[in-house]
Formats: C-alpha cells, structure tokens, sequence
C-alpha cells in the first residue's frame, strides 16, 4: 500500500489554554444547574483524574467528589464488560451524581458504569466527558457535559494515557501512529512536554 510520508504525526492538539478555557465553562454550566444542591462528582480512575481536578476546583457550590476504578474484560476494553476494582466509598442512594469521564470512545464503558450507577438510586445521574470521540460509537451515551468533540485520532496527556505513560502532558495531543510513541515518543511529543 502506498504510504504517506509528509503527513504529519500529531493531529488534534488542545492546548493547555484552550483546555482551561473549556473545563471552565463546564463548570459554570455545572455550577448553574446544581444550584441549592450539593453534587457528587465520582471522576473515573485514572484517566480523568487531571480534568476532574481542575474542574472542581472552578464549581462554585458544596460539591463533593469520590472514584471509582474499573478494568475492561475483552479484547483492547472492546466487550463493554468492566470489572469495578475500586468503589466509590459510600452509598449516592438520593444523591446527584455527576460521572466524570476522560474520553467517551464506544461508549461500552460508561454505559455499563451508568448502569451500575443508576442501580443504587442516586437522585439524578448525569455525564460530564471532556472528550468525545462520536464517530466511534457503538451504544448510544447522553453526554450532558461535553468538552470537546474530537476526531478518531489517540489522544494521549492531560490524564490519558498510552500504556500508562503521557498521563502528564498539560496538553491533549491526538497521536497518529502509535508504534512510534512507544519506541520513540520525543519524536512526537517533545513541543507539548515541559
Ligand atoms: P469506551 O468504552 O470505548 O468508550 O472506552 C473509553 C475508555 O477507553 C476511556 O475511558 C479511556 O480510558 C480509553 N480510551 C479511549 N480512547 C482513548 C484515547 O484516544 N486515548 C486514551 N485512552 C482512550
Ligand atoms: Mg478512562
């Protein structure tokens, strides 16, 4: 097959600006619906964790914040079937939880965590992702905060990662050949480090 040699490794990239910026608004728009209320982020481990941070932070009511941790059965995550391997520390029977997601892909996992969620009664259950990667959806996700809509590209820093590493670039860079990350990835990060 014919290759293409000039295009470019990166793609998508927000930068840290532009993160702040978005990750603001949605916490105005977090901070306006929750009015009189006292909502429970629950940030999904490890991924969101850098979004969920700077977001809290800018929620201007007396909100509250617990993680859960999961693990995906099934080949690369794909069977939509999660393991919990660490849960949220007490009962949301009553509460207003808000489900903090890095990047929502197919939508297999935050819908079994939806799921999950919704069975222990929780007053009202929504979903705050930074990204969306739409065109790769599988299940259909009501996402009622939503950062940025991005193209199928791997996106790696600002909390996600590939193979654990990368979680700590301050910008989100969509990486398009994944076979150099791993060998050499200052090749393709090192403007968006430091
Ligand atoms: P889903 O079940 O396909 O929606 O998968 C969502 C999970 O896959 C996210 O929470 C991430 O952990 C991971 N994921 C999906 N796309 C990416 C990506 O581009 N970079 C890093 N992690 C990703
Ligand atoms: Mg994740």
């Amino acid at each position: 097959m014919s290759e293409s040699p000039a295009q470019s490794p990166v793609g998508l990239v927000l930068l840290p600006d532009q993160i702040a910026r978005r990750v603001s608004e949605l916490a105005a728009d977090i901070t306006r619906d929750y009015a009189g209320r006292s909502p429970l982020l629950v940030g999904v481990l490890k991924g969101s964790v850098l979004f969920l941070a700077d977001l809290v932070r800018q929620i201007d009511l007396d909100v509250r914040v617990d993680f859960i941790s999961i693990s995906s059965y099934g080949e690369g995550g794909r069977s939509g079937v999660v393991r919990i391997l660490k849960d949220l520390s007490s009962s949301i029977e009553g509460d207003d939880v808000v489900l903090v997601e890095d990047i929502i892909d197919t939508g297999l996992t935050v819908t079994y965590l939806l799921a999950t969620l919704r069975a222990r009664q929780p007053r009202s259950l929504e979903v705050c992702a930074l990204l969306d990667k739409s065109v790769r959806r599988i299940i259909e996700v009501p996402i009622r905060y939503k950062g940025f809509d991005i193209p199928d590209e791997f996106v790696v820093g600002y909390g996600l990662d590939y193979q654990s590493r990368f979680r700590n670039l301050r910008s989100i860079v969509g990486v398009r050949d994944l076979e150099v990350l791993a060998v050499d990835p200052d090749s393709v990060l090192a403007p968006y480090t430091g």
